[in-house]
């Protein structure tokens, strides 16, 4: 049986890797199935390349959209497609919204050219469940340690982005907004709630 595809989004410094590490181990102990948390951009051998060179090099919008569009293809079909086709419930610590947020809303690459890319490289696959993990830019920045290349965009950027990931929520009833800024406990909870309900109606919706 094809497994549930999740994915956790948010600005930087949201919480959300915290989060997604969380939620893998209450699935892997409470949910009697195989489980994988992966990440993009990075989240294959080729991918981890690729990271490196987004997060280190400055470059133009268009191509820095096509590098990570580059990885998501990669991750979708060495290592998404295959797990959850193989009854593994795969998270992902970011997908095809952080495109949507950071390329499109933040730097302004056309929505039209994204969703083309992105339905070419998914071909219809798309997330089961969507948490973004929603905190304020000033809040996000002020956690951040040390910050990359996309980091340093800076508040504005940020606004943006985050400004974008509130706009998706409200196309798609994938999505679950999450109030990131309350403690980790609190907001892991509120998670495991959100996953329960749609976990039982994603297994409802599979016997049809
Ligand atoms: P990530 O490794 O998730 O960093 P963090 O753990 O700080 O969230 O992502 C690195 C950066 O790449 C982050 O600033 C968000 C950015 N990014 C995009 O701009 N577009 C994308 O499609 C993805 C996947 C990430």
């Amino acid at each position: 049986m094809r497994e549930m595809f999740i994915t956790i989004e948010g600005i930087d410094g949201c919480g959300k890797s915290t989060q997604a590490l969380i939620l893998k181990e209450k699935i892997a102990i409470h949910c009697g199935v195989g489980v994988v948390l992966t990440g993009e951009p990075g989240g294959t051998t080729v991918g981890s390349i690729v990271r490196e060179v987004l997060l280190n090099k400055d470059m133009d919008n268009v191509t820095e959209f096509l590098l990570f569009a580059a990885d998501r293809n990669e991750h979708i079909k060495s290592l998404i497609r295959p797990s959850i086709n193989n009854g593994i419930i795969v998270i992902s610590d970011r997908f095809l919204d952080s495109s949507v947020a950071y390329q499109g809303f933040g730097r302004g690459v056309s929505f039209d050219f994204i969703n083309y890319v992105h339905s070419f490289i998914t071909q219809g696959l798309k997330p089961d469940l969507t948490f973004i993990v929603d905190v304020e830019p000033e809040v996000g920045l002020r956690r951040l340690k040390k910050t990359d290349r996309i980091e340093n965009g800076g508040l504005e950027f940020l606004r943006r982005v985050r400004e974008g990931y509130i706009e998706l929520s409200k196309r798609d009833r994938r999505f679950v907004v999450i109030k990131g800024e309350m403690d980790l406990d609190i907001v892991s909870d509120e998670i495991w709630e959100n996953f329960l309900i749609r976990r039982k109606e994603w297994i409802e919706s599979q016997k049809d």
